[in-house]
């Protein structure tokens, strides 16, 4: 194992390890919401452009980090955007689990290629199938797309829509069923504000948090007003942002990787 590995490995083990007994028993899939920013909180650049906001340390530790999980959801604004493979291929082979994590893309109208890494590294034998969320059993006329993902190699889950997307906790429901205990959600920016919205304090009394954890990794950079931000929670009222433990920080590479935990509702 590498020195990197090492490092890496040694913060997620204590991020993970630190949940209390409560949390990590838990009967609801437990979720990581992941991603990179610069210093300005921009996660791309101007229209979306993909930017490198990782170093190699810090991407390294992106790859444990899904090694650790059952799955890994991104939404398809980022998967037309940037074909992503979300597997653990920068792990050194020799030290690499062999256990993949299962691909996961929110897709209401059924928009995935099917020329896309994630289905295309299923069909070579490289990575699980993809799970597509979508929610055609409201758009009749999507049934052809349906079926061509399905040759294409995607399993496909209905869910009702809420607010225009689709529902969030329905998801993680249909996921638990499934079998998948831990769930790490990498964006991009409508991904984050949602699942951040769906942590919001006033969503209920003493309810366990739908973020269990928040590892956020900053870029020494500055991107600008034209970049892709985020919101917290899309509330105005910061009373009603998610409550946070500081879990974590580590300097990786000439990144910083903080994790922070979302206390339950009071
Ligand atoms: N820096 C990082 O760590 C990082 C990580 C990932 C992505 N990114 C960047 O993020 C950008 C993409 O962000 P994006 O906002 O355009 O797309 P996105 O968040 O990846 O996907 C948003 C789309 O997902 C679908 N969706 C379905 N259910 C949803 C729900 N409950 N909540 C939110 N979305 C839902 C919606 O499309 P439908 O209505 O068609 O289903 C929605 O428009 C890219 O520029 C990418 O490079 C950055």
């Amino acid at each position: 194992m590498s020195l990197l590995s090492d490092s890496a490995l040694d913060f997620l083990r204590s991020v993970f390890s630190s949940r209390s007994k409560e949390d990590a028993e838990t009967d609801r899939t437990l979720v990581t919401l992941t991603f990179a920013q610069s210093l300005d909180a921009k996660i791309a650049g101007k229209g979306g452009r993909q930017l490198l906001l990782s170093c190699p340390e810090s991407m390294l530790m992106t790859h444990w980090m899904r090694s650790m999980h059952d799955a890994i959801l991104v939404g398809i604004g980022t998967a037309l955007n940037d074909n992503p493979q979300l597997n653990t291929r920068l792990i050194p082979e020799a030290s690499r689990p062999s256990k993949l994590p299962r691909p996961i893309v929110l897709d209401a109208h059924l928009r995935l290629p099917i020329d896309c890494k994630l289905l295309s590294n299923f069909r070579q034998g490289v990575g699980l199938q993809p799970w597509i969320f979508c929610s055609s059993s409201n758009f009749p006329e999507m049934s052809s797309r349906r079926s061509t993902l399905l040759e294409a190699g995607a399993v496909i889950f209905d869910v009702p829509c809420e607010d225009g997307f689709l529902s969030i906790p329905q998801v993680l429901v249909e996921l638990y069923i499934q079998g998948i205990k831990s769930l790490m959600v990498e964006g991009g920016a409508t991904i984050i504000n949602s699942f951040l919205k769906c942590s919001q304090q006033s969503d209920g009394f003493g309810a366990p948090p739908v973020i269990d954890t928040i590892i956020i990794t900053t870029a020494p950079m500055f991107v600008g007003d034209g970049g892709v931000g985020y919101e917290v929670g899309g509330s105005k009222q910061a009373e009603e942002a998610p409550a946070l433990q500081p879990v974590q920080t580590a300097l990786m590479g000439i990144d910083t990787v903080a994790a922070v935990r979302i206390l339950r509702r009071q």
